[in-house]
């Protein structure tokens, strides 16, 4: 289903968005390393896409010889604040499910260095760390070739979470987010840099995000209360998996 200027498919369960996910992972990494050289891809965290990265790094599909691990680099959309041994750690969820089992060079890993207790300058680490590695001169902000995103319940996405700074961010590329719902600081890329992606891929599963989903999908354009309605990338695309739960609330017209 056609979007304006993304695309939704609706499957039936998480497997199969994982799967899917997986394939066009595949596709698009084999394209644009074939072109480039190399892929950039900033990955979600949150419970979702940890089937896909399971599934990525196993032997199923031979999904595991197929990726060009060495050519790829890994960024995070975002982090919490906490160090990456940490539970909640998004490096490390990503670390357990896929990057302890592929042969991705340690070099091609950026993570989020979150451990800083200052979370600002650990944002400002960061923000560094993508100016240096695109080369980002001050009119250019970096391309990633992918970024994988989950949304919440509430419509947020990376941690761009409703009624907070980060959504009003228009000059840095990462910033430290003061999440009240959670008391703490989350470290996030901004939309300048995710708007500014080639390729956006949205996993949403389960029932708890139907009533977002249509908000953001087929609601009313107001991006202060769905963060998500806020990726738009200017020269890129978006695809929407979505499991039948999720999209229980969806308007399916034709
Ligand atoms: C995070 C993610 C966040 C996540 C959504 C959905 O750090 O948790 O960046 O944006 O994608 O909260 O989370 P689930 O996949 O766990 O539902």
């Amino acid at each position: 289903m056609q979007l304006d200027k993304a695309e939704l498919q609706i499957l039936g369960n998480a497997e199969e968005i994982a799967r899917v996910a997986a394939d066009e992972f595949v596709r698009y990494a084999l394209e644009v390393v074939g072109m480039r050289g190399l892929l950039t891809v900033a990955l979600s965290g949150g419970s979702t896409p940890i089937k896909l990265y399971s599934l990525l790094a196993s032997g199923a599909d031979s999904f595991l010889t197929r990726v060009p691990w060495d050519k790829i680099h890994f960024f995070w959309g975002d982090e919490r604040h906490v160090p990456p041994d940490h539970s909640d750690s998004n490096y490390r969820m990503v670390y357990e499910a896929m990057l302890s089992k592929v042969p991705v060079p340690l070099e091609n890993v950026h993570r989020i260095k979150a451990e800083n207790p200052d979370a600002g300058k650990a944002a400002g680490d960061y923000e560094r760390v993508l100016y240096e590695f695109f080369q980002s001169v001050t009119i250019q902000l970096p391309h990633l070739d992918l970024v994988l995103l989950g949304m919440g319940p509430d419509g947020h996405t990376a941690s761009l979470f409703p009624g907070t700074n980060a959504i009003l961010e228009q000059k840095h590329y990462v910033v430290a987010n003061w999440v009240q719902k959670f008391n703490t600081y989350r470290i996030t890329l901004t939309l300048p840099v995710l708007n500014n992606a080639a390729y956006v891929i949205f996993l949403v599963t389960g029932e708890e995000k139907a009533e977002a989903l249509r908000f953001v999908l087929q609601g009313k354009y107001q991006p202060e209360r769905f963060p998500a309605q806020l990726i738009r990338p200017i020269n890129g695309s978006i695809l929407w998996l979505v499991d039948q739960a999720a999209a229980r609330l969806l308007e399916l017209n034709g």
